[in-house]
Order: C-alpha cells, then sequence, then structure tokens
C-alpha cells in the first residue's frame, strides 16, 4: 500500500471509531437526545408566543421527539457517568434515580396524551403548557451549572 492510500485509510478508521465511542458513551448520547428535545421545542414554543403560525404537523413531530426520547432517557444514566464529558446532570440523579426515572415516564406519558387531545390551536394552547412543565421542573431539581 502506498503512503497516501495508507493514510486515507487511517484517517477513515479514526473517524469510525469515533462515531463508534459516541454510540456508545450514554453521557454524549443523553446530551445529544437532549439536545434534540431542546431543538424539537423551538417550533410549538414561538408558536405558543404567537411568533410563529400554529402548525399542527410541525407540533406532532416535536412530540414525537419528546415521546422517543422520554423512552431512552432512563437508560442513559448508569453508574459511573455523574461526571465527566461536560454533563450537567446533578448527582442527585443517582440518589433519587427512581423519582427520575418516573419524572421521564411521566413527560413520555404527558407527550402521548398531548399527541392525541391537540387538534387545532385552541386544544395546543391548553395542552402543550402540560408537557412543558415537565422540563423546568425537572432541570430545576436534576440539572446542575456547567463548572
Ligand atoms: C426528567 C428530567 C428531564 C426532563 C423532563 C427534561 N430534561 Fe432536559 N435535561 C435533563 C438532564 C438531566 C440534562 C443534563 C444531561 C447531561 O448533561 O448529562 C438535560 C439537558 C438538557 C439540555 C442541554 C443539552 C446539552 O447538553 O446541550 C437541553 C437543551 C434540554 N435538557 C432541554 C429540555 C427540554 C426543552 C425539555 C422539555 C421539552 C426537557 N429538557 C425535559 C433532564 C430533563
Amino acid at each position: 500500500m502506498n503512503r497516501i492510500a495508507y493514510a486515507c485509510v487511517a484517517a477513515f478508521s479514526l473517524v469510525g471509531l469515533s462515531a463508534a465511542i459516541a454510540q456508545t458513551d450514554p453521557i454524549a448520547q443523553r446530551k445529544q437526545l437532549m439536545k434534540s428535545v431542546g431543538g424539537a421545542t423551538r417550533d410549538p414554543g414561538q408558536m405558543m408566543q404567537g411568533r410563529q403560525a400554529f402548525d399542527l404537523a410541525k407540533v406532532k413531530a416535536s412530540l414525537e421527539i419528546y415521546v422517543d426520547a422520554a423512552g431512552k432517557m432512563s437508560g442513559l444514566y448508569p453508574a459511573g457517568t455523574e461526571t465527566g464529558g461536560e454533563t450537567t446532570a446533578s448527582p442527585k440523579i443517582w440518589q433519587t434515580k427512581a423519582d427520575f426515572d418516573a419524572r421521564f415516564a411521566k413527560f413520555g406519558a404527558d407527550s402521548k396524551a398531548a399527541l392525541a387531545a391537540i387538534t387545532d390551536e385552541a386544544s395546543f394552547k391548553t395542552e402543550f403548557p402540560k408537557v412543558a412543565q415537565n422540563c423546568g421542573s425537572c432541570h430545576e431539581v436534576y440539572r446542575v451549572e456547567r463548572k
């Protein structure tokens, strides 16, 4: 193998390796999932504030992302991931894990209920805040400022 071809292969396997690490790193995974939840909140948030026109399809797409994330989140806090990877997870998660897990179950259940209940702008305005209050109430207890 000539040197250039070898360098290419080496570079590709490095890219593959870091992707594999990201997939098995629970801190990176939960941060990525929460980022997608944050991103999915942008449109409905603006609709709540009247800064964007109500769009049922967009609202449902966001709620589907919540349901998916809520189902995956609890499994991404194994022992040994309390620190590192710029996590903002509070140590309290590992002290009261059952309560933390229950909050994700509630977030998922509320998102599912909203998927069924939201059919128009009026129902969106009453139902969406019930889902969104889960974000702040969990962060208040289980998230810390990055040191
Ligand atoms: C049951 C708890 C819980 C709920 C519900 C929850 N979060 Fe989070 N969120 C967390 C925790 C814990 C972290 C810190 C994760 C880490 O850094 O390891 C986090 C981190 C985040 C982050 C930062 C991600 C990053 O590292 O860049 C964003 C953005 C976010 N959440 C948005 C939301 C929004 C929006 C909602 C509601 C639609 C929500 N979260 C609901 C627990 C929750």
